[in-house]
């Protein structure tokens, strides 16, 4: 197998975009919490509507795997991106 390690956080709109695109040309582990996503994924279906994830999820040759095992993905890992929601705001949302 060819290509670096990288565990990535979280398999919404910003992870999995860059989950999918990594794992062109490395080893991706895509780490989220949701267990439906992390099977869904693993089937090459995406968990969120995005034209280009649907399509390279089928279409391209990619390496791959979605876990709920953060501790494994993490401590194989190169290199870790974390693009999973923020909680900066303690009661949810500036709006709040
Ligand atoms: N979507 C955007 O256009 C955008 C723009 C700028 C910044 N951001 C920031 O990027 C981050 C991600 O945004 P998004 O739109 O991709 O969110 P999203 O809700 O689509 O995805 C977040 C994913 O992280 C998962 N998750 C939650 N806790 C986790 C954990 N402990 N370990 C692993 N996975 C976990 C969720 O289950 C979900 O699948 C947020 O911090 C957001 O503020 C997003």
């Amino acid at each position: 197998m060819s290509g670096i390690k990288i565990a990535v956080a979280g398999t919404g709109y910003v992870s999995l975009s860059l989950a999918v695109l990594l794992a062109q040309h490395n080893q991706v582990m895509a780490v989220d919490i949701v267990p439906e996503k992390v099977e869904l994924i693993n089937r090459k279906k995406s968990p969120i509507w995005d034209e280009y994830i649907e399509k390279y999820l089928t279409e391209k040759e990619l390496n791959l795997k979605a876990t709920l095992d953060a501790k494994v993905a993490y401590s194989d890992s190169k290199f870790v991106v974390v693009a999973t929601p923020t909680n900066v705001y303690p009661l949810g949302s500036v709006l709040n």
